[in-house]
């Protein structure tokens, strides 16, 4: 299935991203268990004999690795061309357990090579925020489910200072300063993270003073917070092409112009190893008053059912 530019310089990004995270077991545990029944709202053994499909799955697979390990009876895994199959095939094939319950397929979400009311569940985390037409692509999801079948489908929200930081005043300035671009795509390591920390704490002056001493942990403590995970995440949120933000009430009318029935909001606390710990309690706690000036909208994590 041939799928449009924008989906194979997205698939470019994201393909050298995933390959660390497949290569790294800190950050592919962290994010092959973000889905569980009780942060769907569903039975324990909900998965157990469902046909899922995980829709722009990346080369890590780790959407199609969570479903399975929920018990799915078997899981279509896409993306938008070839060049994930490789290291997905090397991270399912690890697992014993998974044999013969999953396939690669190739598509885009605009345009999905299943028959209608094919999936009891589809995964689509982290894609419809970059496609050509949001709009298309949730109601060719919603034509593959069966009727009171269920899309588990992640945006990024809209508004709050940091997001206004990350997604336009930052990816405004990787595109305009060939410095900044440099450091994202190239130069950016922990080393070189850990260098530039270092030489700070070197230069600040020596008071003797409690508040300098707390300045020196506060430096420590970020140097070493500053992990290849986070550089990731930075890499993700600078290099995509397409980054669209939300509004619930945006999601909300999508859904229902794709025909989704009905939809909850859904709220998720990840495990870091790094300096999003502290950032963790805000995605949970989306609506409360530092989440919301933060983050305005946060994570938009919804759950559609046909
Ligand atoms: C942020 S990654 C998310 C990967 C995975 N869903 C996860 O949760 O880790 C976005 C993925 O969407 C894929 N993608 C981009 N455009 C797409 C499209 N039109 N159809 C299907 N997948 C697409 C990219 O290739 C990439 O692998």
């Amino acid at each position: 299935m041939a799928s449009n530019d924008l989906a194979n310089e997205t698939r470019a990004v994201y393909d050298s991203i995933h390959v660390e995270y497949a290569n790294n077991p800190d950050i592919l545990n962290r994010i092959r268990s973000l889905i569980t029944p009780q942060s769907l709202g569903l039975p324990d053994d909900y998965f157990v004999g469902k046909v899922c499909a995980d829709l722009g799955c990346g080369s890590a697979v780790p959407g199609t690795c969570n479903l399975l390990d929920l018990g799915a009876k078997y899981v279509h895994a896409m993306d938008v061309n070839e060049s994930f199959v490789p290291t997905a095939k090397q991270v399912l094939e690890r697992e014993p357990a998974f044999n013969e319950r999953w396939q690669l397929d190739i598509g885009t979400v605009e345009e999905l090579p299943y028959e209608n009311d094919t999936f009891d569940f589809v995964l689509c985390q982290g894609v419809i925020h970059s496609v050509d037409n949001d709009l298309t692509a949730l109601r060719e999801i919603s034509r593959v489910l069966k009727k009171g079948g269920m899309a588990n489908i992640m945006v990024l929200g809209k508004g709050g200072l940091m997001t206004r930081i990350g997604m336009e005043t930052m990816r405004d300035e990787y595109r305009a300063n060939s410095m900044f671009k440099a450091l994202v795509d190239q130069d950016m390591t922990p080393d070189w993270i850990r260098q530039q920390f270092d030489w700070l704490i070197g230069q600040m002056d020596d008071d003797g003073t409690e508040s300098y001493k707390k300045c020196v942990t506060l430096l420590e403590c970020l140097r070493d917070l500053l992990d290849q995970d986070f550089i990731l995440t930075l890499r993700d949120r600078m290099q995509t092409p397409k980054y669209l933000t939300y509004t619930l009430e945006e999601m909300e009318e999508l859904l229902r112009s794709a025909d989704f029935t009905s939809w909850r909001r859904l709220a998720r606390k990840p495990t870091y190893r790094n300096v999003r710990k502290v950032l963790a309690p805000l995605y949970h706690e989306y609506d409360s008053p530092l989440a919301k000036l933060m983050y305005g909208e946060g994570s938009l994590i919804l759950i559609a059912t046909k």
